[in-house]
This record gives structure tokens, C-alpha cells and sequence, in this order.
């Protein structure tokens, strides 16, 4: 259902803004863009809350370009050193939260908001894959999505050297210093993405550019494409089935209803107001997010003398993080750094292949087997222990304690260590082994229509 010439122009009723409407839509393909992509642009009817989280991150998406614009017209990308001993990027967020009129408030919605994005595109995502949304017709929405992931992790990355606090300055040296053990190329290529031999002023700079500049343009792009193929193909739904196979005698789908005004005012206006509200409560109330969004060490200026006591990233990175750390062998002649690097890479860009590797006649989890949903619900377990062992030391233990003497069993089991590798092992199984028990699992049978009440 794309924008076509098909759609009537719009026919002014004789006023001064329907005379304007009527020859601005003569020049501009303004009436059939609102129909292809709103009022007629038919939406399954079962639509539920899994459903709300695609409009929330446009809206997460707005607020961070919109407080971006402000917070760079205050924002100095300068790692020099102040007079008073401070660097000016340091100094520049320091007035941005005390002398600049509402300046707080705007780098709270940022650095909020930038925890938000990807709380609802987590979410988003695990639709996905409860309803089966990757699977043909729409493998290319889904990969555009990876592809839009990747970006928001480059974005956020990024964006967390900017203030140069010591978590800044700290994480962006261990993640880089990690492109060094890349084989032969390792260390050119640290050197280019750094710009210098270690974290500094050149890093700084380029981080800014590709912080507010070339990325957030490859993702606009990126979200474009990604609505223009689902709005191709059509969207999926909590039952898993194409709602173009039944259409009436005008083409309209039998169970599809006008995207606006049912789906923009009945559905997800209400469900972003209340979004709003908890993102508001987090900036008035809690905007550190106790420390897990914006970490309390980053509230000291960086210092390259000083490396803080533990280093942990930011809580959205922090599976990835544990999928790095879980590679402590060197299999094949290969260092065990390098193995943490591919598996850190490997742990997103597995995503990409989902589409070719789920084989279930059934879409959704609604018409799914057992093995999917147990399969499923140790996922969900594995990617949250990820994320919660990739916020601890490497020394971790779950009785808080580290094993001492000796060879103890239980203390290895119980180890945040083994827990790291156990995990990261299961998630890429999980993967791994899906073309054969997705064929396997006894699906329901899928009804022909949606179902609805
Ligand atoms: C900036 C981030 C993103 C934005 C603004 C965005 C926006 C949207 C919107 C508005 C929809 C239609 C409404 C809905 O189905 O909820 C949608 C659908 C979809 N998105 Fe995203 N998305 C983003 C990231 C992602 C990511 C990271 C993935 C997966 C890797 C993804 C996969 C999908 C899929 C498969 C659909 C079709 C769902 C269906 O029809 O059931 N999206 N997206």
C-alpha cells in the first residue's frame, strides 16, 4: 500500500486553507502519503499492548534529536583543560545543568531518553519474536531493524564519551582497546577509530561528529525504510496471519482497520501519554536511574592517571559486555580477546539470520509448541542474567563471595564467571539450534482470520 498517484487529489472547499491544501497537494504528493501511510492504510484489528512500543520509539526518537539540537548549542567538544583544571567538554555539561535556563532539564530528557529507546526497542524487538513479525513477508523490516540496533549501540556509545567523565573516557579505552587484538589490522584500526594512540582530544571530535551528525542521519534514513517496508508488505499481528488474503469487494482487508484514526487516537496517543508520564517521573525524580543511567563516576571529570575501581557500561550494553567477558580461552591459536570481540559482534548480528532460521509452520507463540515457549522463556532468562552479570566484576559470586582455596564445585557453579559463559553459551545455542526444534515443535492449527473479541 505505498504512496501512489492512484489516491484522488484534494478538492478545496472554497476557503483559504483548503485553496492552499489544494495547490499545495498539486505539487506535493501530500494527500496520497497520508492515505497509503495513515487514514488508509489498513492495521490488523488485534492489535494489543506488544504493539504500542514501534510509535513510542518514534516518539523516544523526537525527543533525542530535539534535546540534542539544544544540548550542541551549549555542548563543547574540547578536551583541553580550563583554568580551573577542568576539561571544557567536562565544564560544558556542568553549565548545561547549572547556568543554562533549563539546561537540566533537557540533559536529563537526553540521557533519559537514551535508557527509554532502548527499553521500548527491547521490547519491540521480543514482539518480534513472540509473533514471529521476521518471518516472510517481512524479513526485510526486521533486518533493517538490526541494522537500525546497531546504529542506536554506535549512537550510544558515542554519545557516553561526550560529557568526558571518567566512566567516558574508562569504557570508551577498554572497548577500543579490545579492536586492537584484531589480527594484523587490530592496532590501525584502534588508532583510526581513536585518532590518536589512546583516548584523547581527537577521539573526542570525531565522536562528536558521528554522535550528532552521521549516525543519527543513517538511522533517520534507516526508520524510513523500515516503515516503508512494513507498510509494503503490511503489519503482522498477535495471531501471526496475512490479513490481505480476505479482502471485500472494495480490496480493503476484512480484518484491517484505518490506521488513523483508530490505531494513532484509540491506541497509541493514550499508551505514549503514560509513557510520558514515567519518563517525566524518571527525570524529576530519579534521573540517574540508580546509576544504571547515568553511572555516578561519570559525574568526575576524566582522568586518564585514574582508573576508577570497577568499570562497568551502561545497562543496555551490559549483555554484550557479558558475551565479550565469557571468552576467556584461546581456542585455535586465536587470543581469547579476539574470541570476545567476534561473539560481542556475533551476539547482535545473529539476530539478522532469524528470519532463515525460525522453520515453524506457526508465527506467533499463540499457535507455537512447547519447545518454543520453554525455549523462549530460558532466552528471556539468559539475555537478563547477561545483562545483570555484565553490571558486576569479573569476581563476581553469587553468595558475594569469591572462591578461595582449593577446588570447589559449588563455588564455580555458583560463580558470576560460569554464569557469564553458561549464559552466553545458551543464548547462541538458542539460535544455533532453531532450524531443527522450530520444524520439530507440535504447532496448534493456525486459524485463517484473525481472532477478536
Ligand atoms: C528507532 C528504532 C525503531 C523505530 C522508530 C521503529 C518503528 C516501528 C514502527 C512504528 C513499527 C510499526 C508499529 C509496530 O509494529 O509497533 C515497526 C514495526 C516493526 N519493527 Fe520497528 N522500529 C525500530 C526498531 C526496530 C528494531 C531494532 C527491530 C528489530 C531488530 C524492529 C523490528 C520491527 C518489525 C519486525 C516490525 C513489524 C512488526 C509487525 O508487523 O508485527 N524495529 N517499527
Amino acid at each position: 500500500m505505498a504512496a501512489n498517484s492512484s489516491f484522488p487529489k484534494y478538492q478545496s472547499d472554497g476557503t483559504l486553507l483548503g485553496n492552499a491544501l489544494e495547490w499545495f497537494d498539486a505539487r506535493f504528493p501530500l494527500t496520497s502519503l497520508w492515505k497509503a501511510h495513515l487514514s488508509e492504510y489498513y492495521a490488523p484489528k488485534n492489535f494489543n499492548f506488544w504493539y504500542f512500543f514501534g510509535s513510542m520509539a518514534i516518539v523516544v526518537l523526537i525527543i533525542q534529536f530535539v534535546t540534542g539540537i539544544f544540548l550542541v548549542m551549549h555542548y563543547q567538544p574540547n578536551a583541553n583543560l580550563t583554568p580551573s583544571g577542568l576539561p571544557i567538554a567536562f565544564e560544558s555539561v556542568e553549565y548545561i545543568m547549572r547556568e543554562v535556563p533549563g539546561g537540566w532539564f533537557i540533559r536529563y530528557m537526553h540521557s533519559t531518553g537514551a535508557s527509554f529507546f532502548f527499553i521500548v526497542v527491547y521490547l519491540h524487538m521480543f514482539r518480534g519474536m513472540l509473533y514471529g513479525s521476521y518471518r516472510k513477508p517481512r524479513e526485510l523490516i526486521w533486518i533493517f531493524g538490526v541494522l537500525i540496533f546497531l546504529c542506536l549501540m554506535a549512537i550510544a556509545f558515542m554519545g557516553y564519551l561526550l560529557p568526558w567523565g571518567q566512566m567516558s573516557y574508562w569504557g570508551a579505552q577498554v572497548i577500543l582497546s579490545f579492536f586492537s587484538a584484531i589480527p594484523v589490522v587490530g592496532e590501525d584500526i584502534s588508532t583510526l577509530i581513536r585518532g590518536d594512540y589512546v583516548v584523547a582530544g581527537a577521539t573526542l571530535n570525531r565522536f562528536f561528529a558521528l554522535h550528532v551528525c552521521a549516525v543519527p542521519l543513517a538511522l533517520l534514513g534507516l526508520v524510513v525504510a523500515h516503515i516503508l517496508a512494513l507498510h509494503e508488505v503490511g503489519s503482522n499481528n498477535p495471531d501471526g496471519v496475512e490479513i490481505k488474503k480476505f479482502k471485500d469487494e472494495k480490496g480493503i482487508p476484512l480484518d484491517g482497520v484505518p490506521f488513523h484514526p483508530q490505531y494513532t487516537i484509540g491506541h497509541d496517543l493514550p499508551a505514549n501519554v503514560i509513557m510520558l508520564i514515567f519518563f517525566f517521573a524518571v527525570i524529576f525524580f530519579w534521573p540517574e536511574g540508580g546509576g544504571y543511567f547515568l553511572e555516578y563516576n561519570n559525574f568526575l571529570p576524566a582522568d586518564p592517571m585514574t582508573t576508577p575501581a570497577h568499570l562497568a557500561p551502561v545497562w543496555y550494553f551490559t549483555a554484550f559486555y557479558s558475551m565479550l567477558r565469557a571468552m576467556t580461552w584461546n581456542f585455535f591459536w586465536i587470543d581469547a580477546k579476539i574470541w570476545g570481540v567476534i561473539s560481542m559482534f556475533a551476539g547482535v548480528l545473529i539476530l539478522a539470520f532469524l528470519p532463515w532460521l525460525d522453520r515453524s509452520p506457526a508465527k506467533s507463540i499463540r499457535y507455537r509448541g512447547p519447545i518454543f515457549k520453554v525455549l523462549l522463556a530460558f532466552f528471556v532468562v539468559s539475555f537478563a542474567m547477561l545483562c545483570y552479570l555484565g553490571t558486576k566484576g569479573t569476581e563476581y559470586h553469587f553468595f558475594g563471595y569469591t572462591p578461595t582455596e582449593g577446588f570447589n564445585p559449588l563455588n564455580i557453579l555458583l560463580s558470576g564467571s560460569f554464569h557469564t559463559k553458561f549464559w552466553t553459551f545458551y543464548y547462541f545455542l538458542f539460535f544455533l539450534t532453531m532450524p531443527y526444534w522450530s520444524k520439530i515443535d507440535k504447532c496448534k492449527p493456525v486459524p485463517e482470520r484473525v481472532t477478536f473479541k
